[in-house]
């Protein structure tokens, strides 16, 4: 079953509709240990501060995201930090023991953020209607929507990182792979069976269209391939079919997936990628 990707079966696709649930984000739990600062959280920074993984990165982090990450080993869903995995733009992930399991845990930057160009992204987003000029609500609701994304995309039968829990700016999720064993993306490996690839990643691009979604960021930097199993991740930008530019953003993710395919040698084009994936979805014309 190597090359088969492992294709999740589903039923559950219909009864995911277009309606969402409200996101909050005042002023959170996160915020106020920070500002509290009690002595067993000020142990808890420092420990973490002359962690050997955290030493590059610690300058980035300010203190209520100490206060996020504190709440989430209280919470149980954190029992140990291991190394960075990714150093991004807009946030770094990490490995960590879970509760039960392996990890990852996201860490989004508040102030080093693209922030106007998030706020491109949450327009039009019925989700983010309240949401008005501040930096801080902005990026917090950026992860929450990461956080939503996710759990939208598994309902529809979509293969994502499980979420796990978000605080603040941070974003915990099942760990593809093993510590030892990571998960490389899609870029990274010699597919083999590429049209097999190809057919699991489109029906997964129609499932999450199905369920209102549209991915916005779609690549062979943004799925990763573990033990015969192919993921979809990095759903921060996903958006509804109701944003402004979801047509666009669509045909994106099409020509980017059509042109790897293309590259392992599959005769296949970003047009009839978008007819399989959207159809005449009336949401999307111009
Ligand atoms: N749940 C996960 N399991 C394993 N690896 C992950 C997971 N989430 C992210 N990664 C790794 O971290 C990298 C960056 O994560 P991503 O969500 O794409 O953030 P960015 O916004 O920085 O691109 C990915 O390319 C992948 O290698
Ligand atoms: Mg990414």
């Amino acid at each position: 079953m190597t090359d088969e990707y492992g294709l999740l079966d589903t039923d559950a696709v219909e009864g995911v509709g277009d309606e969402w649930e409200d996101i909050d984000v005042t002023d959170t739990e996160a915020d106020q240990i920070a500002r509290d600062r009690d002595r067993e959280f000020e142990q808890f920074e420092e420990r973490i501060k002359d962690a050997e993984h955290f030493k590059v990165e610690q300058s980035v982090f300010d203190d209520a995201t100490f206060g996020a990450l504190y709440k989430l080993v209280e919470d149980d869903h954190i029992e140990a930090f291991g190394g960075p995995i990714s150093t991004g733009k807009e946030a770094n992930v990490y490995e960590a023991m879970g509760g039960d399991s392996e990890v990852a845990v996201k860490i989004f930057r508040v102030n080093a953020s693209p922030f106007q160009q998030m706020r491109e992204y949450l327009e039009g987003d019925p989700r983010f209607e309240g949401i008005g000029n501040d930096k801080k609500q902005t990026v917090l609701a950026w992860v929450r929507k990461e956080f939503a994304n996710l759990q939208r995309a598994q309902e529809a039968g979509v293969r994502v990182p499980t979420p796990i829990a978000v605080e603040r700016n941070v974003l915990v999720m099942e760990l593809v792979g093993l510590v030892e064993d990571r998960a490389r993306r899609l870029a990274e490996v010699s597919v083999e069976n590429p049209e097999t690839a190809y057919e699991v990643v489109r029906e997964y691009m129609r499932r999450l269209h199905t369920a209102g979604l549209i991915h916005g960021d779609l690549s062979e930097y943004n799925m990763i391939i573990h033990d015969g199993e192919l993921v979809i991740i990095d759903l921060g930008q996903a958006m509804t079919v109701h944003h402004p530019n979801a047509r666009d953003l669509l045909e994106r993710d099409c020509e980017n997936v059509a042109s790897f395919f293309s590259r392992q040698g599959l005769d296949v084009s970003s047009d009839d990628l978008f007819a399989f994936v959207a159809g005449d979805d009336a949401r999307l014309e111009r």
